[in-house]
């Protein structure tokens, strides 16, 4: 196992009727800005219960983050807080509105352009707005994290930053206000938990015995409620083990002292900012083509992955890999999420897009040993089409 620092500030409240408890979380003199994506919290009357829960307290609203949250968007947001002298942060949403919140949390109080904290990747944060999030779409593990990824709409660019003055205070987790969520975004809910364990699981052993069964069990958990979770859409239990798996799967612990890839992400991200894929959709595309290619350094841990995971255990090393990877990219297709660019109506034509954007920042050298360069890149893209 390699060295290790950890450290997790964010306080979970879990469950439901818990709602109500922001009265407790949220500082009583807090002048507090409730930020929301599109309609689906006001249709499913959480808004309500966070505005009730909220009491006397001074409350704005801002409307209208959008999935894959943008810098221009966000940016209206801070000017408000400013100029309205907020100092309390509560994002309502999904990934897409916690990590814009993170954003407009750093840049209220930022000297300067705040589009640097993305091409410093937050390393220029200095101070930040508190903030807590309602989490409304299992996922991203955003809700008790401190990472964000923004987009730049203007030039199509999508970056990740990470800082821990953006750990949210709390996170409200209530399976119930999930009930609403379209079939579309609980496959990619699973999806993408499932892909944030592989990119910090699938490397190369140090022996890290606990972070390795503990991922073992959140994907094993994934692969046994992913299709229930969709065939039972209202099945309360399902839906609380889902989400917290998903916080577990990116709340820091499973990549503690091990090695972490992320190359699946990256190249994902750019197929998110040129051609609007979903994010977990890219994940499906890009992850079986890219462990399919660098199958030789992974190759301890695929062992593994195939026995433990998938219990695979006859025919030839070579034989088992193969057939973990494909039982990979079946889960996927499974849970309704197509894993070719073919299949987004994307061919070989895009990849010098890709690849440009990759160079453009700075993606050259990705993955657990950074040995990804652009060449690989566009190898697995060619092998994903
Ligand atoms: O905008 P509204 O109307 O709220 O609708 C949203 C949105 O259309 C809807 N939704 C959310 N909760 C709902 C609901 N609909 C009905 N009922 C509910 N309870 O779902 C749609 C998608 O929401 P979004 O927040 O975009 O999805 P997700 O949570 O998957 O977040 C994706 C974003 O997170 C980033 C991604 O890149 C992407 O921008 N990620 C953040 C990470 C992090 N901070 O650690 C890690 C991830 O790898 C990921 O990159
Ligand atoms: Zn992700």
């Amino acid at each position: 196992m390699t060295n290790f620092e950890f450290f997790n500030p964010t306080k979970i409240v879990f469950g439901t009727e818990t709602i109500a408890k922001l009265d407790q979380l949220v500082p009583a003199n807090a002048r507090v800005m409730i930020l929301l994506g599109g309609e689906s919290a006001r249709k499913n009357g959480t808004v309500a219960e966070v505005r009730a829960a909220l009491g006397s307290r001074e409350v704005h609203e801002f409307n209208g983050i959008e999935p894959n949250p943008t810098y221009e968007t966000l940016m209206q947001a801070v000017e408000i807080i400013r100029a309205e002298k907020l100092d309390f942060l509560l994002a309502v949403g999904g990934g897409s509105v916690i990590d814009g919140t993170k954003f407009i949390a750093a840049a209220v109080p930022f000297a300067g352009e705040p589009w640097d904290i993305l091409t410093t990747f937050g390393q220029t944060i200095t101070s930040a707005l508190p903030f807590g999030t309602v989490l409304t779409l299992p996922a991203t593990g955003s809700e008790m994290n401190h990472g964000a990824v923004i987009t730049q709409k203007a030039t199509h660019t999508k970056l990740p930053f990470m800082n821990p003055l953006v750990f949210p205070q709390f996170s409200i987790l209530d399976p119930s206000k999930t009930f609403t969520l379209p079939t579309r975004q609980i496959a990619n809910g699973v999806v993408d938990a499932f892909v944030h364990t592989v990119e910090q699981y699938l490397t190369y052993p140090v022996n890290g015995m606990v972070q390795d069964r503990y991922a073992e069990g959140l994907l094993n958990i994934l692969i046994e409620i992913g299709p229930k979770v969709l065939a039972n859409p209202q099945d309360y239990d399902l839906r609380a083990n889902l989400m917290w798996a998903a916080t577990q799967a990116l709340n820091g612990l499973i990549g503690a002292g091990v090695p972490q890839d992320w190359s699946t992400h990256m190249i994902g991200h750019e197929l998110t900012a040129l051609f609007d894929i979903d994010h977990a959709r890219t994940l499906a595309i890009v992850l079986p083509a890219n462990l399919v290619l660098r199958s030789e350094s992974k190759r301890e841990k695929l062992l593994q992955y195939a026995d433990r995971v998938w219990h695979i255990t006859a025919g030839t090393e070579e034989e088992r890999i193969a057939a973990a990877i494909n039982k990979t990219r079946e889960f996927f297709e499974a849970m309704g999420i197509k894993t070719r660019l073919a299949d987004y109506d994307l061919g070989a034509a895009v990849i010098d897009t890709v690849i440009a954007k990759l160079e453009a920042h700075g993606m050259t050298a990705l993955g657990e040993r950074q040995d990804v360069t652009l060449a690989m890149s566009r190898q697995i893209l060619e092998n994903s089409l």
